[in-house]
């Protein structure tokens, strides 16, 4: 039906015929002549139709927006003073010849070319929405990224094989969704939260290396950069130890955003270790376009008559840590009770500062509520340390480490944007030697800081046993500009290991049995020693067009609450459906003490 896509049309096509179909974007009447910007996926070109031809011109009188239309035309210079440098097609416009409208439309329910539509709507008319220029670049752009992906891993010997949608529950720190059986009743399949233990087997039974971009669903709570389903690029790989696959898989992101974007990312991507990330930004995926950074001052205040400072300068699961904003000590009273509200979101109990207005004049040239607690000496190391000058302002944090570490960790980022301060760099980051276990205080057991079939770093088993709080593992994160865009490790890969992992996450003998039984027999038939990775597709192409949400980068995503408006999906089912199922639904319970 057509010779070009709309947006393809140049000046190499002067004068030609061409025939091309489309939405209307704009009908413009200028008085005797009718401008049509007609659009498809590839862009837009401007159609003139002029009185000359009578049938086209009357036809055109009555399109409206959204109307599809074949369009048949000469290519032409725009003259003189009408060219468009903001658009490719800019330069030409296509004299009318010929106009059939293929579809009619409706007055549309959302404007394509509104960007401040709400996202209800949006995801309600989401096939109008996917219509907007941006949303057709994301998707495209998307699909570039898989080709990459799958042809970079096709070279180096990596093979697509699928695993199983309706399994068993496989333990990635979310909830579950269940599928009930018709044919098992009273039993469910869980939806995969990842092919975990499907690559492991695979790599059991001598595939070697195995990819899949697949999906995966966390019931979990939603932000910007979560979806109940979501998709990864997983991969595993038999033989490699994580220098080789970290090497493989950051050749490959380096090549993603040069083909796709033209971005040339770092070569090595740098590393840093889980303690110093912490210890510096408060985080482990820490956005290092922002020069902010955490500073340790606990030493110096162990001896103050400040309890807030004090107490957990002494404590030691406590934090006392400053952070210096330059340029900062202009910020209003009501900018920093701002700040001191945001913190208070990750449980820090104030937000302490020193406003630096004259770094020369001693104490007087310093403004904060706090300085007469803080001797001269104290106030003179933090100020070094801190590399405050005039015009500065220094934050302090002071409380358990882990919450310092949320609070000025986030407030970091905050201060960035707000400050100006985040350049327009690509910062991917390694992040390595996490902790093999997290205390969890109030059930009082270890918890995986990965998934428990990541392998420790250790000699023996006893080691791991003796002092699990100080084990490191093999796991590995890559974090781009303050986002965890994938994550892995070198796997277990004999019985004991991992059965002594199980048992010090406190999963008895049995429990292991019900749950990974499977793996654990797997394990004693010749497991080679294997490893890999997943990617967060989303999160990677939602970086890569500069989305501010991976629901951006998703045809049909789901709302914060994970509902999509669109199909009005999740809905009840019927009471037959139920019945086959062999499910009767517990009443809400409202409902219930009202009937009872
Ligand atoms: P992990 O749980 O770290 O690892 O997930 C891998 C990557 O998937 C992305 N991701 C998400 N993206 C969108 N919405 C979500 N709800 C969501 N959850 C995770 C992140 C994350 O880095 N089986 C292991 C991988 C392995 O060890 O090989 C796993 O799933 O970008
Ligand atoms: P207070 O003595 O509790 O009024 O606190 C004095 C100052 O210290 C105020 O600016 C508080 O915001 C700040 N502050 C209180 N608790 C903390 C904390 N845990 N960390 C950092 N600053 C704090």
């Amino acid at each position: 039906m057509r010779t070009h896509y709309c947006g393809h049309v140049n000046t190499s096509d002067l004068d030609q015929e061409v025939e091309l179909c489309g939405w209307v974007h704009h009908r413009r009447d200028h008085g005797g002549v009718i401008f049509i910007d007609l659009r498809d996926r590839e862009g837009r070109v401007q159609v003139v139709i002029d009185p000359d031809t009578p049938e086209s011109f009357a036809i055109a009188e009555q399109v409206r927006n959204e109307y599809v239309l074949k369009i048949v035309g000469k290519v032409r210079h725009r003259p003189e003073g009408t060219v468009n440098p903001d658009i490719p097609t800019g330069e030409i416009e296509v004299l009318c010849k010929d106009i059939e409208v293929l579809n009619a439309s409706e007055t549309p329910p959302i404007q394509i070319d509104d960007d401040n539509v709400n996202e209800d709507s949006r995801l309600k008319y989401r096939y109008m929405d996917l219509r907007r220029p941006e949303m057709q670049s994301n998707l495209i752009l998307r699909a570039k990224v898989c080709k990459v992906m799958r042809s970079y891993l096709d070279d180096q010997n990596f093979m697509e094989i699928e695993t199983p949608m309706l399994t068993r529950a496989t333990p990635e720190g979310a909830r579950d969704y269940l599928v009930p059986s018709r044919t098992h009743p009273g039993q469910f399949f869980a939806l995969p939260q990842s092919p975990q233990l499907f690559k492991q087997l695979l790599m059991m039974s001598g595939m070697d290396r195995y990819y899949q971009i697949v999906r995966c669903f966390r019931d979990e709570d939603l932000r910007a950069d979560r979806q109940p389903e979501f998709t990864q690029l997983d991969i595993e790989t038999s033989f490699m130890e994580e220098e080789e696959i970290m090497t493989v898989m950051e050749e490959m992101v380096i090549e993603l955003f040069d083909q796709c974007i033209n971005v040339k990312l770092p070569q090595p991507v740098p590393r840093m270790k889980y303690d110093e990330a912490v210890k510096r930004f408060g985080t482990d995926r820490p956005d290092l376009r922002i020069p902010l950074e955490l500073i340790d001052i606990a030493d110096v205040l162990t001896d103050v008559e400040f309890k807030v400072f004090s107490g957990p300068a002494n404590d030691p699961e406590g934090r006392v840590a400053a952070m210096r904003a330059p340029g900062a000590a202009e910020l209003s009273r009501k900018v920093i009770d701002d700040y001191t509200a945001y913190v208070a979101i990750f449980g820090a109990k104030g937000l302490a500062y020193i406003k630096v207005n004259d770094r020369a004049a001693g104490r007087d040239g310093l403004q904060s509520p706090i300085l007469k607690f803080l001797p001269d000496e104290a106030l003179e190391a933090i100020l070094e340390r801190t590399g405050a000058e005039s015009g500065d302002l220094v934050f302090f944090g002071a409380d358990k480490a882990r919450i310092v570490n949320e609070a000025l960790g986030n407030l970091r980022v905050r201060l960035g944007q707000d400050l100006g301060l985040v350049d327009d760099s690509w910062q991917p980051v390694w992040i390595t030697d996490f902790p093999m276990f997290e205390r969890n205080d109030d059930e009082n057991r270890w918890e995986s800081l990965h998934h428990p079939f990541t392998a420790p770093k250790v000699d023996s088993i006893d080691d791991l046993k003796n002092d699990p709080g100080a084990c490191l593992s093999k796991a590995y994160d890559l974090v781009l500009n303050g986002t965890e865009v994938g994550g892995g490790s070198v796997r277990i890969h004999t019985t004991e290991m991992q059965q002594t992992v199980f048992e010090l996450l406190g999963i008895d003998e049995q429990e292991a049995e019900d749950k990974f039984g499977f793996l654990l027999n797997a394990l004693q038939f010749g497991c080679p020693p294997h490893g890999g990775m997943a990617f967060g597709l989303d999160r990677l192409v939602m970086l890569m067009c500069g989305a501010p949400s991976i629901r951006d980068v998703i045809a049909f995503p789901k709302t914060q609450t994970a509902a999509c408006p669109l199909t009005a999906a999740p809905t009840e089912a019927g009471e037959r459906q139920l019945k086959e199922l062999g499910i009767r639904l517990r009443k809400p319970p409202a409902e219930a003490t009202e009937n009872s």
